[in-house]
């Protein structure tokens, strides 16, 4: 048998992740390997945190890349800060919270869970109730952004809710790192994890993490040992933070990887948040101008809509399938499923870092126009000039 080398086609990635990466961070990967305590390393990884800061918005000083993908500095927030027996609000309003409940009952802990229909945010109000019910609650955990709906969540008001009836935060910031706001001091977050190929277009396998000093306190003073030993970050600590200027091993980190996501986080300083918040914002309008003007419906509501998601309606008797393959043959343009309750019933359309831009929003836009235009669902030429109109009423230079 003969095995050859690998060689992927060049896709346009428009899923719910991982989103197309810069050319300068498959670069980075490829710069020479060193030791994971070489000193130049060590700076790098001093450096990353600096950035990684700067992304979060916090002055943290427990800030590093998980060495795993999202899942894992999920994983990390819980299996650190939930002790069994632990009572923990949980809100579920899509696939995300789900796992996070996942998460709370095998760590041991108790799970109240809020739902809320998917598509929907998080209800305040519903928080509120299980926060008064629950007075025994430790923990409020919940998504920012809902990658299987493209529904946003208030992070700065559950936040409040949590603090005021004595409660840590843990947030999912996985899709929205780097896409739309998120002020991890200001909002007054104690966990937070995320995922390198969302909305900072790294190639997956690192996990963002953030943690408070009152995070810190509790995770210093559990009870219990944190039950895994990768993820505990007494332990990890030891490698990212050290103790007396020296650092110990724990783990050989994924030292290519973490170039890209050092180079990933360089590209997301040098435009500035705020201006990547704006563009992400911009490229939304107009693909959302151009899904509209096709007569097709978004699953969330105006006001909690992500701009990096967007989960647009499958029209009536449409096989969603179908039009995936051929974008996917025709123009190797990838766009996402529904999930759970919205399987066939929603594409789910990224416009996540690298990948929001006009070049792909025209591309997303005609080829799903021509597409649907065979099947006789929409009328052609609406789409682009729709989606035309908001770039020249929102031009490159004011809004980045
Ligand atoms: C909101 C959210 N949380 C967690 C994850 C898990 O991340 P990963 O697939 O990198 O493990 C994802 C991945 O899509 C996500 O969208």
């Amino acid at each position: 048998m003969t095995f050859r080398s690998f060689f992927p086609p060049v896709r346009t990635l428009m899923g719910p992740g991982p989103s197309d990466v810069n050319p300068r961070v498959l670069a980075a990967m490829s710069r020479p390997i060193v030791g994971h305590m070489d000193p130049v390393f060590i700076a790098m990884m001093e450096d990353m945190k600096g950035l990684l800061q700067y992304a979060f918005q916090t002055a943290n000083a427990l800030t590093l890349p998980v060495s795993a993908p999202g899942s894992a500095g999920m994983e990390t927030c819980f299996a650190n800060l939930v002790e069994p027996g632990d009572k923990v609000i949980v809100c579920i309003n899509g696939v995300f919270g789900g796992r996070m409940r996942e998460n709370i009952q095998r760590y041991g802990g108790i799970a109240v869970t809020v739902e809320d229909d998917w598509g929907q945010p998080v209800s305040l109000q519903k928080v509120e109730e299980a926060l008064r019910g629950n007075p025994d609650a430790s923990l409020l955990a919940f998504v920012h952004a809902e990658t299987s709906t493209g529904a946003c969540s208030d992070v700065e008001a559950l936040c409040e809710l949590a603090r005021r009836h004595d409660c840590l935060s843990i947030v999912d910031a996985v899709t929205s790192l780097g896409g739309i706001p998120l002020r991890v001091d200001d909002w007054g977050i104690d966990a937070v994890y995320s995922g390198s190929q969302k909305c900072l277009s790294c190639t997956p396998g690192l996990a963002p993490v953030s943690f408070s000093e009152r995070a810190v306190a509790r995770i210093r003073g559990r009870k219990t040992p944190v039950q895994s030993w990768f993820l505990d970050l007494n332990l990890v600590m030891g490698y990212w933070v050290g103790s007396g200027g020296k650092r110990a091993y724990h783990h050989t980190a994924p030292i290519n990887a973490l170039y890209a996501l050092h180079e990933a986080l360089v590209i997301l300083h040098e435009e500035g948040l705020e201006a990547s918040w704006a563009r992400h914002r911009r490229h939304h309008e107009a693909l959302r101008a151009g899904i509209e003007a096709m007569g097709m419906p978004f699953l969330v509501d105006e006001a909690h809509r992500l701009p990096q998601l967007n989960a647009v309606m499958v029209p009536q008797g449409v096989d969603e399938m179908a039009v995936r393959t051929a974008l996917l043959d025709r123009y190797s343009l990838e766009i996402g499923a529904g999930l759970g309750p919205y399987a066939g019933r929603i594409w789910r359309i990224g416009l996540m870092g690298h990948a929001a831009n006009e070049r792909n929003v025209l591309l997303c836009l005609g080829g799903l126009e021509t597409v649907l235009a065979e099947m006789d669902v929409v009328t052609p030429g609406h789409a682009l000039p729709a989606a035309r109109a908001i770039y020249s009423e929102q031009p490159r230079a004011k809004a980045a």
